[in-house]
């Protein structure tokens, strides 16, 4: 960081920007394999909280991709770097006073553990889309899986490029198991329990 570049702190912090809200800020961060159900999940239960009053953002990683990232492709460094953008903008976000939810592969540990990091205690709530591979694999509903079996995508997901699985993730989610009804209601406690949302 240059020394010439100095934090200015203004009088209008957070914590009185959340005054104006019902709710507390925190980032929903959804991680796992393309096809788990990241997306689906977070939009049904943003549809859900907007319906209560809670001020939300959804960042998708298609979707961001096509703005703030599309410079970015898939080898390991440009994910790194989409998720450091990212983090950091959910910061910015949470900061505003919104309940953040993200929609990212995100498939490393330490990247997700430095949007932990950037952070207040208990704001970072890692949503684990545990849903196996192979039915990620079958429901393909983009088909990208078979043009990376096919060779015709490089450092795919799953196929030839890594995702390392949370260790000890706030909420864990198998939508291969559970309706997306069950995954909405677990977060909607989830957040309850954590006094997020009334
Ligand atoms: S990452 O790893 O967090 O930077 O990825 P992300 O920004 O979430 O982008 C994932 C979406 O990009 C599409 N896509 C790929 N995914 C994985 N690997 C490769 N090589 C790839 N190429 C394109 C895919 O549609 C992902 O969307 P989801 O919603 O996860 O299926």
């Amino acid at each position: 960081m240059d020394e010439n570049i100095v934090w200015h702190n203004y009088a209008v912090d957070k914590a009185q920007r959340s005054e104006h809200k019902r709710h507390k800020p925190c980032v929903l961060w959804f991680t796992g394999y393309s096809g788990s159900g990241k997306s689906t999940v977070a939009g049904a239960l943003e549809s859900a909280l907007h319906q209560q009053g809670v001020h939300t953002y959804l960042l998708d990683g298609d979707n961001v991709r096509h703005g703030l990232c599309k410079d970015l492709g898939f080898s390991d460094a440009d994910r790194v770097e989409n998720i450091r953008r990212v983090g950091e903008l959910s910061k910015l976000m949470a900061d505003a006073g919104l309940v953040v939810l993200t929609a990212f592969i995100s498939p490393f540990r330490a990247e997700r553990d430095m949007v932990r990091e950037l952070l207040a205690d208990g704001e970072f709530i890692e949503v684990f889309l545990d849903t196996p591979l192979d039915v990620c694999e079958q429901r393909d509903p983009k088909g990208l899986y078979k043009k990376a079996r096919a060779g015709e995508i490089k450092h795919f997901t799953g196929i030839d490029s890594d995702y390392q699985v949370p260790s000890n993730p706030e909420v864990r989610l198998d939508t291969s198991k559970n309706t997306l009804q069950q995954s909405v209601e677990q977060l909607v406690e989830y957040l309850k329990t954590r006094n997020i949302i009334g």
